[in-house]
């Protein structure tokens, strides 16, 4: 179907910006091909909770809150689909839920956005399941329409809270040139983004002259998914090789560095792609400030130090092929670590929804996470 027919059938219009990661319509959820990008712009169609997965799995959506959205949209689409199912007893529901989740929360271990999302999703399940009886025929409309709303509201809330950490971390981003890492736009999250929303809403009041892109090897979030958004947005960037970051900083060429999160733990450590941990060095070296953007759904308040999260790591095939082409020996081997560990001692504050925090953060993560600063 064609692009613009199917945003007319949106579920969730309101969101409509440039950039459009995918769209849910009562039919299915078509998403975007970021693998494809800058090149092709192809939405592909998910109708099963497989599907989405996959779809993860295989990054044609990435970005923590994004992955945590989708996936919930996923589930709902796996309990839509067993409401059909004659004679449905809770549970038979039940344990048809427990496998949707195994299926979607194996697609990528890092992103804790993606286990947050299908907690919210099963403790919305159990809730609704209190109110009916053994049977489920008579409830699925009830199902359907909560579990349809508690996504809808997963995705809803993350647009606010970009909005929200646009502004303050507008606020606090000094003037000049900024340096970003990985994807962390409207690609990666519910709408217009956690780090690139912040150098958006910088850009719009005159802060920012010049976005320093890595190019963020392997997958090159930067150089095709960051720099096809800013171009978009008509915001002047240029694309950098990731190992050049040190020299312009060196340089004074960089006025603040700001990346996103896929988790981070009760003492602030911060994973986030592979490289984070460089620049956050480099940057400390240099008395730079480096902020990391992420709403509260990225923070992982259960485990106490970065250590404790499992680090992915992908195909090596992604370092040794550039699309289809090998650019090493036939007979190489890579190592392909996804993300990078970065110690909370490097980070200068963190940028959230709920206020900016400030060290020490043990005492303020969780202060400012419970009561907002
Ligand atoms: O492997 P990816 O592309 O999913 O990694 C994405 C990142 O590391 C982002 O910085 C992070 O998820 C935050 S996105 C707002």
């Amino acid at each position: 179907m064609e692009i613009e027919k199917l945003k007319e059938k949106a579920i969730f219009p309101e969101k409509r910006d440039v950039i459009i990661p995918w769209i849910w319509t009562e039919e299915a959820l078509y998403i975007l091909d970021q693998r494809l990008l800058p090149s092709k712009e192809k939405y592909v169609k998910c109708e099963k909770p497989g599907q989405v997965k996959n779809a993860i799995k295989n990054m044609l959506v990435r970005g923590a809150p994004a992955i945590g959205i989708v996936a919930s949209i996923g589930f709902y689409l796996g309990i839509k689909k067993a409401l059909k199912k004659e004679n449905l007893t809770k549970n038979q529901l039940k344990s048809l839920a427990n496998r949707v989740y195994s299926v979607l929360s194996s697609a990528r271990p890092t992103a804790v956005n993606l286990f947050w999302a299908l907690n919210r999703m099963q403790r919305k399940l159990e809730t609704l399941l209190k109110a009916c009886n053994n049977f489920l025929s008579s409830y699925t409309f009830l199902i359907n329409n909560g579990l349809k709303e508690e996504a809808l509201n997963i995705w809803k809330e993350d647009i606010e809270a970009n909005l929200k950490m646009a502004k303050l971390g507008a606020e606090i981003l000094p003037s000049g040139n900024v340096l970003t890492h990985c994807n962390t736009g409207a690609l990666a999250t519910g709408g217009f983004g956690t780090a690139l929303g912040v150098i958006r809403r910088a850009y719009e009041q005159g802060k920012i002259k010049t976005v320093w892109v890595d190019e963020t090897r392997p997958f090159l979030q930067g150089s095709r998914l960051t720099a096809w958004e800013l171009s978009k947005l008509r915001i002047p960037y240029k694309i950098i090789v990731d190992s050049c970051a040190g020299f312009l900083i060196q340089k004074k060429e960089v006025q603040a560095v700001i990346v996103g999160a896929d988790r981070i733990a009760k003492n602030g450590d911060t994973i986030n792609k592979i490289g984070t941990y460089s620049l956050a060095v480099i940057c400390h070296e240099n008395n730079i400030p480096f902020f990391v953007c992420a709403p509260s759904s990225t923070f992982d308040l259960s485990i106490e130090n970065g250590e404790q999260v499992p680090i992915e790591k992908r195909d090596e095939k992604e370092v040794l092929f550039i699309g289809n082409k090998r650019i090493a020996p036939d007979s190489a081997s890579a190592l392909n670590i996804s993300f990078d560990i970065t110690p909370s001692y490097l980070i200068s504050a963190f940028i959230t929804e709920k206020g900016i925090i400030k060290k020490p953060f043990e005492e303020n993560i969780p202060r400012v996470l419970k009561n907002g600063s």
